[in-house]
């Protein structure tokens, strides 16, 4: 047994301490994906090679890696200040992101909780709730409403609205009092279509159907992806985001968006309530606020469930909720810097743009042995391939494993259904280039 020194300061390869997150890691280990650094649209091996950022980073990398502005700001930030305290203290970077997140919002959702990743969004958001209708004297709404095939992070709350199984079947009887709306998806009416499908948008009148089963009294929140991502890119429904916010209103119901993946101009719009026109009570981001290289996460309130709160003796706390790495100065600065890129550099509007393009190019994928369907929306692409009998999930496994060693491409997997998603810097050129490496790898595992 090596003492302490002796261990940390041995160079090891040795692969066996770290228990990689939501990855197969005995077959990891056996041909590791190994990625050394990265800039712009590329990640580099560690001896070289040129790999194509087909997914920005995992859908958060969105002005493409290691741009320089982010690097400075993070760099002068950790020499000023490399930590305070946003509990009863905070620096003036925390006010300056929240203002500006806040003013790429629509409508009055303009106070913003900050923490450090989707999943504690999504926890944030449905304490928010709860706790808003508790102050408002209907704390008898305790019933949260997801999604099927909705992703909400991880978190205990986050996988009990989350409606992908195995997500939750291991981890017990999650949170009590949760029922789910039914997916949006149906391939017979929808395979194939480019942006919102025209079917699907009644399915929002499940929530008639809850609110009648339940009671409207009892209802918190209902919680909805405005695109569901890692379930395989389902765009919503004409209308049907509409028809959930009617709802809502007409029940006295909070509407949630997770914006975890949406925001920050996925959908070629600062978040995709702009986009549908649709303004939810509480807004989850995180991702692509800083463009992934700092982690951070926040919630956007509308401006009556914040006010809700303020009330009681000035010295009491309004909220007891919070985090020790909430408004962290480096992800102040590394969201500042992003922020900067993004409206100079005018990225929204470039995905918005190069949406048609991306779209057309996507569909060339029709066709191809065992593609069931291809989705697209903004700047991402859901294409389900046919699962192997016998074994599902293999097929994708294989796509994804073969794109990175075979292609040096990057594409996200959730079971046979490839994703992609490239940072909104893209060209057109390098467009065709992901989907032509991506047509040769679903090819490789026909
Ligand atoms: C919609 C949505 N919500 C929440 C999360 C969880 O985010 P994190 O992994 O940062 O906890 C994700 C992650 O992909 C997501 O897509």
């Amino acid at each position: 047994m090596p003492d302490a020194n002796t261990a940390l300061a041995r160079q090891t390869n040795d692969l066996d301490a770290f228990w990689l997150p939501f990855t197969p890691n005995r077959a990891f280990k056996r041909a590791p994906r190994m990625i050394a650094r990265a800039k712009g649209m590329h990640y580099f091996t560690p001896d070289g090679r040129a790999v194509l950022d087909g997914l920005a980073g995992l859908w958060c990398v969105n002005t493409g890696h290691n741009r320089d502005p982010i690097v400075a700001a993070i760099s002068l930030q950790a020499a000023e200040l490399d930590y305070s305290a946003a509990f009863h203290f905070t620096h003036p970077k925390s006010f300056e992101l929240a203002s500006r997140v806040a003013a790429l919002a629509p409508a009055d959702l303009n106070r913003v909780f900050f923490c450090n990743s989707g999943s504690e969004a999504v926890d944030t958001a449905l304490k928010i709730a709860l706790a808003y209708h508790s102050v408002r004297g209907e704390g008898a709404r305790t019933r949260l409403i997801g999604r099927e095939r909705g992703y909400h992070g991880v978190g205990f709350g986050g996988i009990s609205v989350g409606g992908i199984v195995n997500n939750r079947k291991f981890f017990g009887t999650l949170l009590a009092g949760v029922d789910h709306l039914p997916a949006t998806y149906s391939r017979e009416h929808q395979a194939f279509t480019k942006g919102e499908p025209d079917w699907g948008g009644h399915l929002a009148d499940e929530l008639e159907r809850i609110v009648a089963l339940h009671g409207a009294s009892t209802i918190a929140a209902v919680i909805v992806e405005p695109m569901a991502g890692s379930t395989g890119v389902l765009p919503p429904p004409k209308g049907y985001l509409e028809r959930l916010r009617a709802i809502c209103d007409k029940y006295g119901i909070l509407l949630i968006f997770d914006e975890v993946i949406t925001g920050f101009g996925r959908l070629g719009y600062a978040f995709a309530a702009e986009r549908y026109g649709v303004t939810p009570d509480l807004l989850c981001f995180a991702k692509g606020v800083t463009s992934g290289a700092v982690p951070m996460g926040g919630v956007i309130a509308r401006q009556p469930v914040y006010d809700a709160f303020m009330h009681g003796p000035e010295h009491v706390i309004e909220l007891f909720h919070g985090y020790t790495y909430s408004a962290h100065p480096l992800a102040c600065a590394a969201g500042l810097a992003a922020l900067d890129l993004y409206r100079d550099e005018k990225l929204f509007e470039r995905a918005k743009r190069l949406e048609p393009r991306f779209a057309e190019v996507a569909m060339t994928l029709k066709g191809l042995p065992g593609v069931l369907d291809v989705r697209t929306i903004g700047l991402s692409a859901g294409i389900d391939l046919a699962p192997r009998p016998e074994a599902p999930g293999e097929r994708g496994y294989e796509a994804m494993d073969r794109a990175f060693h075979d292609e040096d491409l990057v594409i996200r997997i959730s079971g046979d259904t490839l994703a992609i998603a490239p940072p909104l810097i893209v060209s057109e050129a390098q467009i065709a280039e992901i989907f032509d490496k991506t047509a040769r790898v679903i090819r490789a595992v026909a």
